[in-house]
Order: structure tokens, then C-alpha cells, then sequence
């Protein structure tokens, strides 16, 4: 016969695999849960998204605006001390008039003294389709805009891209010194449940 505390101990544990609440007290902050299922985590899969970043700083429409420079800005020859705040519109087709799949949203940096280069904190807020709604990429990265190809990082994401991690490939697509607009094809690889 099984001794009482061995079956006491094993009808807890039966009880603690099969009723697994969410939040057991009030009072707890944090647990180790095994139960995937309960996040509505499916097996991890891949998904790769192309579309063209618009990055307009001069025109009628600029959707990227300095918001700060250095005092050494001026003499710089790669702008270095730039902040721009960017809302891009990102498109299925180098077209701005083709249809828009979302935005990118953030921040970025000149900071580097020796070429021309983007430290880059943004969200890109997909709107198309079933990433409508909540579905964001978070991405970080250092952006040498003459180079090609260059990768920037996927460090996580909302919505369906929850637990997302994964890179971009960026391939300028035509970049206008004079007037300083771009547009930039991205190669997104995601990982994602
Ligand atoms: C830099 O140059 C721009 C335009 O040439 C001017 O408007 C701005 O005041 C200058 N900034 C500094 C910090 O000298
Ligand atoms: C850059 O833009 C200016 C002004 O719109 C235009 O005149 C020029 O042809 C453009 N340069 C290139 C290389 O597209």
C-alpha cells in the first residue's frame, strides 16, 4: 500500500498539471508555466515579409523630421548628432502610390563619424490583412545606408509576431542625395509561434 504522504504528494501533483491557472494568488508575481497551449503557442514558424520603406525628409509630405543636432552637425560630412523621428509608410511595390501595408515608426540616429550610417529604434505597425490591428515588429539595428546588403535585428513583436525574433535585409532601392529621400527595400525573416 502506498503510504498517505506519497499519494498525498502525487494527487497534489495531478491536481497542479491538470487545474493550472493562470495567476494561482493575488499575491503571486512570478511562476514558471510549461503550459504553451494556455498562451495559444502553435509550433514555431518562419515568416518573410518584403516591402519598400519610403523615407522622405524634404518635400511637401516629409514623414521623416529632424528633431535635434549636435552644435558640430554643420561640419559634419556624414550629419553625425542627427535624431530623426520617422513615420514611413512601408509599400508592397518601390511605389509610394501601391498598397500600404503599414508603417515604421521610431527613431533614428547619425552616428557614426566615418561614413553615413542609421542607428535605428523603431516599430514597423503592420495594417494589411490579418496583421491588421495589433501586429508589430520591434527592430533595432546599425543601418551603413551606402552599403547593400545590410541587416538590421528583430527583437520582438506584438499581435501575431509575439516572441518574434529574426533579422532584415536591406537593399536601397534608390537614394536621392540632393533631396535626401530614400526608398529601401526590407527583407524581413521572422520567427515567430
Ligand atoms: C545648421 O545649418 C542649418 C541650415 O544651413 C541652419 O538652419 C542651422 O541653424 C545650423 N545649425 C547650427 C547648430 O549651426
Ligand atoms: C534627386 O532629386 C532632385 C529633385 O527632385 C532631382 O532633380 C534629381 O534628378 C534627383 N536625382 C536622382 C539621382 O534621382
Amino acid at each position: 500500500m502506498v503510504p498517505f504522504k506519497t499519494s498525498f504528494a502525487i494527487l497534489a501533483a495531478f491536481f497542479s498539471l491538470t487545474f493550472l491557472p493562470a495567476i494561482e494568488s493575488e499575491t503571486l508575481f512570478a511562476r514558471e508555466t510549461s503550459d504553451r497551449d494556455q498562451l495559444g503557442l502553435k509550433p514555431e514558424k518562419m515568416t518573410h515579409l518584403r516591402f519598400y520603406l519610403h523615407d522622405t525628409v524634404t518635400g511637401q509630405h516629409p514623414t521623416a523630421v529632424a528633431v535635434a543636432q549636435a552644435a558640430t552637425t554643420n561640419t559634419s560630412s556624414t550629419s553625425f548628432g542627427v535624431i530623426m523621428v520617422i513615420d514611413d509608410p512601408l509599400t508592397v511595390s518601390p511605389d509610394l502610390n501601391s498598397m500600404l501595408v503599414g508603417r515604421a515608426q521610431g527613431i533614428y540616429v547619425l552616428s557614426s563619424q566615418s561614413e553615413l550610417s542609421l542607428a535605428m529604434t523603431m516599430n514597423l505597425v503592420f495594417t494589411e490583412g490579418a496583421y491588421k490591428g495589433s501586429t508589430t515588429l520591434s527592430v533595432l539595428g546599425q543601418n551603413p545606408i551606402l552599403k547593400n546588403p545590410r541587416e538590421l535585428t528583430i527583437v520582438g513583436g506584438t499581435g501575431v509576431f509575439r516572441f518574434a525574433r529574426g533579422y532584415i535585409r536591406l537593399r536601397s532601392h534608390t537614394i536621392n542625395m540632393t533631396t535626401k529621400n530614400a526608398i529601401v527595400k526590407y527583407d524581413a525573416y521572422a520567427l515567430h509561434y
